[in-house]
This record gives C-alpha cells, structure tokens and sequence, in this order.
C-alpha cells in the first residue's frame, strides 16, 4: 500500500496536524525541499523519522517554527544569529544555536548536542501546518537516507511511500527553490561558520555581517569520505563507557536493554519490551541522566540487536565509547 498523497488544503492540513500530534510522520512541502515532519517536541517521532529514513546514524535535524519569537523560546540567539534571523526568516536559512535549558525539544533532534538547527520556512502550506499542529516540526529532507532530496510530492511518494510511520504527504507543487537551506554555525567565541552551502548565497549572507565566513572543517568518516552533514562534535558523556555488557562490574552503572535488563542490575532501561524505536528515543537522555549521577564509575550498556535502528543506536554509542579525549 502507499501512502496517501493529498493535496494541501485547510482540511489536508488540518488532518495532517492531528497526524503529527499523535506521534504520526507527514511529509510537507517547503521552499527549499519537501521535510519529512515529526513533533519535534517528540522523543519516539523524531526516532520514527530516523527509521523512515533508514539512516544509518543519528544526524542532528531542523526543527522548523513559526517565527523568530518561537525560536527564541528554544535557542540562545548571538547577536550575528539576530541579524541573519531579521534579514532572511522566513526563508532558506538554518541558524545552529545553543540549546535553551527549558527547551521542550527532544534531544534526539540534536542526536544529544548541545545546539539545535531551526529555521522559519517561507512556504505557506509549511507555516499553516506548523501553526495547525501548535508545534515545532522537525524535518530533515523526506527521502531515503543517500538518496537526492525530493522537491515534488511524487518523489517523496517514491522514496519513502512504502513506509509504514509515514501518515501522509501534502502535496503543495514543485519547490521554488530546488535546494536544501544554508546551515550556518555559531561557534563560542568564534565566526559564525558555513556548516552546509544552500539556498541562500553566501555572499548575501556576509553582506549582512560584513564579514567573511569560516569554513566548517572537513569531517570524514571512518572510509575517509567527506561527509558534510555529520559533525565530529557530537556528544559524549564524561564517564567512560563499556559496551555490549551483560555482566556489571561494580564500580559500574548499568544502561539496560530488553526484559532481562532489571535482573541484571539495569538503573535505567532504554526499552523492556526490546523495541528499538522506543531505545532511540530514550537514548541521548538516559545517557544525560546516567552520566549526571556515574561520580566517578563507568557506564556500561547492555547489547542492542544491530538491526532497523539497532544500527544507529550502535554507531552512536560505539562513538561516545571511542571519543575520549
Ligand atoms: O532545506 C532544508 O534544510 C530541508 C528542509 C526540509 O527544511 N531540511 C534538510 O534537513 O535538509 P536535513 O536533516 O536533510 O539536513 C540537516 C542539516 C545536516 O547537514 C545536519 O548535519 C545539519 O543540518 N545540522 C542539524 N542540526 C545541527 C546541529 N545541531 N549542529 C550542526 N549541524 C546540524
Ligand atoms: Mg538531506
């Protein structure tokens, strides 16, 4: 079966906002390409967008508001990040800003990093949409993960139509601009950075700042490719972990997995009925909480099945044991 395509209308919308508030995925148009959506405020939708998109790791995501004053209630504007907001929102720029402490975004749409990615969409089915669901959307582009990004419904259709989490897709034509947003980054103490060339120029954007750019270093991965959606950055807790336990030590705390977890000792389970989905969404945040109370012992994670997210979850969890610097 495919998923039903339909096109945008107040009642569209408005079906599809209620598909959203229930966990659910839809695929919506924006100026810059079609987002596969989820309740940003969401733990196990955002885990859904990641299995949707059979990614094979944890990418941090775009959350998509509103307006800028939605933003600020998220993310901790610099004042570069207030210029580029007033010059180019609602539009095809993404600004990366340090977390809010009282943010209800689910620290998955940061894959556990301590900054978000947010941008106001200028597309009217996009605003209407976020407006309907009285959310925050998150949204990276809605086609399988490695494949081109999807400016007409059909060809989210064809990527991703088979899938199971995807409710919908509103159909609001082609893409004006064909290209995914810019990503622009604001390191502590340092320029504001081209993390991801896009949709607005980069000229225009150093008009506005009257200065250049930095360069977003080139991060490989394990096979040397470049990979520019994928930041070295990523969170890693402070204590040292141990993977693929299933006998604690003592001056050990352990993240559990499946029914077996309390038995073993397990402080907190990222899922006891073994669901991965459910493990992703509890991943960043039982890693948070744990680190907060190690005092000085280790972590040590029960196995996850490397299989659907199992795959993502183990990537990210072998990175968090590995960066110790
Ligand atoms: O035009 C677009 O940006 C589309 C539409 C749907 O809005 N979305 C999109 O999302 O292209 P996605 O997930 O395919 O790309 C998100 C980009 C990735 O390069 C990701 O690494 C970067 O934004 N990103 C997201 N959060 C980040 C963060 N906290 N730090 C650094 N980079 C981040
Ligand atoms: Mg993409």
């Amino acid at each position: 079966m495919t998923v039903p395509c339909v096109t945008a209308s107040d009642e569209t919308i408005a079906e599809a906002a209620e598909a959203l508030c229930e966990g659910r995925l839809v695929a919506f148009p924006t100026e810059t390409v079609y987002g596969l959506g989820a309740d940003a405020t969401d733990d196990e939708a955002v885990a859904r967008i990641f299995e949707a998109k059979g990614r094979p790791h944890f990418n941090p995501l775009i959350v998509h508001v509103s307006g800028k004053p939605e933003a600020e209630t998220h993310a901790i504007f610099t004042p570069e990040a207030e210029k580029l907001a007033a010059a180019f929102w609602p539009g095809g720029l993404t600004l990366v800003l340090p977390r809010r402490a009282d943010t209800p975004l689910s620290l998955l749409v940061s894959a556990g990093l301590d900054t978000v990615a947010i941008r106001v969409p200028a597309h009217s089915v996009a605003q209407r949409l976020i407006a309907a669901a009285g959310r925050p959307l998150a949204a990276p582009s809605a086609n399988a993960s490695g494949k081109v990004s999807p400016t007409r419904a059909e060809h989210v259709v064809e990527s991703l139509g088979h899938s199971p989490l995807l409710a919908m897709v509103l159909d609001g034509g082609p893409c004006a601009m064909g290209l995914e947003s810019t990503v622009i980054g604001f390191p502590e103490g340092g320029r504001p950075t081209l993390l991801r060339p896009g949709a607005v120029a980069r000229g225009d954007i150093e008009k506005v700042l009257g200065a250049p750019l930095a360069e977003a270093a080139p991060q490989s991965d394990e096979a040397g490719r470049s990979s520019p959606g994928q930041l070295a950055s990523h969170y890693a807790p402070n204590a040292p972990i141990r993977l693929n336990v299933r006998e604690k030590e003592d001056d050990e705390i352990l993240l559990g997995f499946g029914p077996d977890a309390p038995s073993l000792g397990a402080s907190l389970n990222l899922s006891v009925k073994g669901d991965l989905t459910e493990a992703a969404a509890n991943l960043f945040a039982m890693l948070r909480a744990l680190d907060d109370e190690a005092e000085g012992r280790r972590l040590a994670v029960m196995p996850v099945p490397h299989e659907g997210l199992g795959e993502a979850i183990n990537d990210r969890l072998s990175r968090a044991a590995a960066d110790r610097k």
